[in-house]
C-alpha cells in the first residue's frame, strides 16, 4: 500500500513558528477532523539533544500530524525522521522556505535552495531512516532567482532522493533585503509556477501555499493542484476551517 494515502493533504495548516505549537493543534482539530496539520519549525539538534517530552511531544487527537524539521546535516535529520515515525507523526517535512538570518545562519530552510545536492543527500538519508512520508516545504525561488527551470530541477533532484510530496509557497524567498515579515507579503505571489510544476510532474503531489483564505480560492488551486496550506488567515480565524471542512471534501 502507498503509505502517502493513509493521510489527505488536501487541506493543510502550515506551520507557524510561535503559533502552531500543540494547544493551536489541539484547538484546529476541534474545527476539522481532516485537515492535516504541521507543528512550528524544530532544529535538527533541539529534536536530538533537547527535552524531546516538551518540544516533540503532541496528543493523539492532533494527528494527522507532521513534524516540520530545520536542519542541513544529513545524519542528524536520519536521526529525526526516525524519532517522527517512533513518536507516531504521520509525516516529516523538511524546511527549505524560511528566509530569516538566524536561520541561514545555521544552514536550514530556504538558503538551502541554492544546494540542491546537498538537499537531495539529505532527504535520501532521511528517506531510508524510516517508513514515514519525507516531504519538502520549499519556495518558488529565492533572491534574483524565479524560474521554473530552476525550480523544476531542485525538485526533480529531491524527487530522485525520494520524495513525493512538496508544498509550494508560491513566493521567493528574500534572503537579503527584506525581513522574514516583509517577505510573507513581498514579492507578488506567482501561483502560476505552481501550477506548471503540477502540470509537467502529475506524478507528484503538489500543494500550494501562500495567501489562500477563501473556500472559492482553494477550490480553484485544487483545480491545479493536490492540495492547499492555509497559513496565517487559519491562525487569525481558526473557526474558517468549519466552514472549510464543510464545503470541501477531504477526499
Ligand atoms: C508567524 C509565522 C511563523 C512561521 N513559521 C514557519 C515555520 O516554522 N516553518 C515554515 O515552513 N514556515 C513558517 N511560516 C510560513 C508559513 O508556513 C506559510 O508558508 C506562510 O505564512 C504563507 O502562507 P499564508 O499566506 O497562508 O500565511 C511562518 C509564517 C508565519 C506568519
Amino acid at each position: 500500500m502507498d503509505i502517502n494515502s493513509k493521510i489527505s493533504r488536501r487541506i493543510s495548516v502550515a506551520p507557524m513558528m510561535d503559533c502552531t505549537d500543540r494547544h493551536d493543534r489541539f484547538f484546529l482539530r476541534l474545527m476539522s477532523k481532516n485537515v492535516m496539520l504541521y507543528t512550528e519549525m524544530v532544529a535538527t539538534k533541539s529534536a536530538i539533544h533537547g527535552d524531546r517530552k516538551k518540544i516533540l511531544s503532541y496528543s493523539p487527537e492532533e494527528k494527522p500530524l507532521a513534524l516540520q524539521v530545520g536542519g542541513s546535516n544529513k545524519e542528524e535529520l536520519a536521526e529525526v525522521a526516525k524519532i517522527a515515525e517512533d513518536m507516531g507523526y504521520d509525516e516529516i517535512n523538511i524546511n527549505l522556505g524560511c528566509p530569516s538570518k538566524k536561520v541561514q545562519k545555521n544552514m536550514f530552510g530556504a538558503c538551502l535552495m541554492k544546494e540542491p545536492d546537498l538537499v537531495a543527500e539529505c532527504i535520501n538519508a532521511m528517506v531510508k531512516s524510516c517508513n514515514i512520508p519525507v516531504t519538502a516545504k520549499t519556495r518558488i525561488g529565492f533572491d534574483d532567482v524565479e524560474s521554473f527551470e530552476y525550480l523544476n530541477s531542485f525538485i526533480h533532484k529531491m524527487r530522485d532522493a525520494g520524495a513525493k510530496t512538496f508544498i509550494l509557497h508560491a513566493r521567493k524567498a528574500m534572503l537579503t533585503g527584506l525581513s522574514p515579515k516583509q517577505n510573507l507579503n513581498i514579492p507578488k505571489l506567482n501561483y502560476n509556477m505552481v501550477y506548471e510544476v503540477k502540470k509537467q510532474n502529475p506524478d507528484l503531489e503538489i500543494i500550494i501555499n501562500g495567501g489562500i483564505s477563501k473556500v472559492d480560492e482553494i477550490n480553484n488551486h485544487l483545480k491545479h493542484c493536490d492540495g492547499a496550506m492555509i497559513g496565517r488567515s487559519i491562525y487569525q480565524n481558526p473557526y474558517s476551517l468549519v466552514e472549510i471542512e464543510r464545503e470541501i471534501s477531504s477526499g
